[in-house]
């Protein structure tokens, strides 16, 4: 693990509203053991990390949707792309580029973190207010 993996996972992924939190620790269990060298098994892990962002993706807009949040059109769109590129990761794994999987891994924190921190934070504090 680098440092700066380790520097991303305590203070900027978490959004202070706990359905999406939950989501967000379980995404960074996965893609940990995504990135874990002693694992071997990328499609598995790759497998996990789609399911779980199909998931991950579709509550997020559930609550907008609920919510009439503004911004649902943006958030979603920004879903469809991450969606996009992980079904790509997959084809690449299955036609044999291993290396591929692997830089994808290794810098998909970086893009969940700014992910996180814009459109996910602030559909967090959208909700936050509804029950304050
Ligand atoms: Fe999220
Ligand atoms: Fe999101």
């Amino acid at each position: 693990m680098t440092a700066a993996t380790v520097k991303i996972r305590h203070d900027e992924i978490l959004v202070g509203f706990k359905p999406i939190d939950d989501l967000h620790k379980e995404f960074q269990d996965i893609l940990d053991a995504l990135n874990d060298p002693a694992e071997a098994d990328y499609g598995q892990h790759l497998l996990a990390l789609h399911e779980h962002l199909l998931r991950h993706c579709a509550t997020e807009e559930r609550f907008m949707l609920q919510e009439n949040y503004p911004h649902y059109a943006r958030h979603k769109r920004a879903h469809e792309q991450l969606l996009e590129s992980v079904s790509d990761e997959r084809r690449q794994f299955d036609a044999g580029d291993i290396a591929a999987v692997r830089r994808y891994a290794a810098g998909m924190m970086e893009w969940f973190a700014i992910h996180a921190q814009s459109e996910d934070a602030e559909l967090a504090g959208f909700l936050k207010g509804l029950r304050a």
